[in-house]
């Protein structure tokens, strides 16, 4: 079985976390968001995944390799323009030697059960299965509405207050029958919530919905990245080996990772491989510091991220905060997040900062 991973968007909503790194390997819980999908489509059989990708697809590349490492066979398909979330499908179905497919978006944390997807898929005859998940607030999202047989009745992208009718929503997940790519055009930016999705109502091609109530995030802002990487460390995610660290307690701990026995680490916390704590430091409420930090003596991080090559100074005050690769925080700095803050990759904030 193959499947589709769509990777080539600007991740605008997470910047500056995304002006480097894209959005699809930006780590969750120190590992680059991808795996978790790779991951996911592994257990249900999917060994061979196209990444659709655009957008600093060579950073992606370094990154996941041919997949060898996580026991699947990648192959990447580029787009020299961004050709939207159909033309992508379209350009990557070259690689699909003529059979069906899974798709799935590169941003959303999911254990959806893909047998379950698929069984449902084959028993209505669709041509297009989308899954739907529930949510509060709709209005960010594409709404999709159905009949009493599950069947696509109307697609609302990012619906407005007066337009809800259901809190059903695209989950970003969907399986197509080979004949479904032949409807998509080449080599032009086109869309398949805008373009191909009304285009199948209008035809009556089978189009039908499968609702699902699995765990699914999507991790496109900071407060919802924030929020995945709490619910990974909870283990709310139902996907196998998610984090290869070493578990003591509640508390995660890398290769070569170098903590003082002076150090508090409570409440779900995690560090990376070969990062070194000194003593007093504290780490708490969720908090994940990434590979090859350092985290000086009485520093406290609390409630944030850290993510790799990161330097926090003595007596530093971390709180509600993510803080980007390659920073230097100097010591005696208090950055208060408040509802939360995000400094980008590479900042230098002096000693004594109260931000
Ligand atoms: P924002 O800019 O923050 O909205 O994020 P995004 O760029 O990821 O956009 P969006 O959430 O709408 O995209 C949904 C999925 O489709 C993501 O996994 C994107 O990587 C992917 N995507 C969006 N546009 C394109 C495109 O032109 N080409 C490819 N290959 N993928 C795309």
């Amino acid at each position: 079985m193959k499947g589709i991973i769509l990777v080539g968007g600007f991740g605008t909503r997470l910047r500056p976390l995304t002006t480097n790194t894209p959005k699809p390997v930006i780590p969750i819980v120190n590992k680059p968001f991808l795996v978790y999908q790779i991951e996911l489509l592994k257990m249900y059989g999917v060994n061979e995944i196209i990444l659709a990708t655009g957008h600093l697809s060579n950073t992606i590349k370094k990154i996941l390799g041919t997949g060898e490492s996580f026991g699947v066979k990648i192959i990447y398909s580029l787009e020299n323009q961004p050709l939207g979330t159909g033309g992508a499908v379209k350009l990557a179905s070259r690689h699909l030697d003529g059979q069906g497919a899974f798709i799935l978006n590169g941003d959303v944390l999911t254990d959806i059960n893909l047998d379950k997807l698929y069984n449902f898929h084959k028993e209505k005859k669709a041509q297009v299965t989308i899954s739907l998940v529930p949510v509060a607030d709709p209005t960010k999202f594409g709404l999709v509405e159905t009949n009493e047989n599950n069947q696509v009745r109307a697609f609302v992208e990012k619906p407005g207050p007066n337009e809800i009718t259901t809190n059903m929503i695209n989950a970003g997940a969907y399986y197509f029958e080979n004949e479904v790519f032949d409807m998509i055009p080449s080599g032009v930016n086109y869309s398949l919530e805008r373009g191909l999705y009304p285009m199948l109502l209008e035809k009556k091609i089978p189009f039908y919905a499968y609702n699902s109530n699995d765990y699914w995030l999507d991790i496109g802002t900071p407060k919802k990245y924030l929020e995945a990487n709490k619910d990974v460390l909870e283990d709310k995610v139902n996907i196998p080996a998610l984090i290869d660290m070493k578990k003591s307690g509640s508390v995660f701990i890398g290769d070569h990772a170098q903590i003082s026995k002076k150090v508090r680490m409570l409440s779900m916390a995690a560090v990376g491989e070969k990062t070194i704590v000194q003593p007093g430091a504290t780490i708490t409420d969720h908090s994940v510091v990434g590979n090859h930090c350092i985290i000086e003596e009485g520093a406290q991080i609390l409630g944030s991220i850290i993510l790799d090559n990161s330097f926090i100074g003595k007596n530093s005050k971390i709180v509600n905060t993510i803080i980007g690769q390659n920073c230097k925080v100097m010591p005696y700095t208090f950055i208060e997040g408040g509802l939360l803050k995000v400094i980008g990759d590479g900042a230098y904030i002096p000693e004594y900062s109260i931000i």
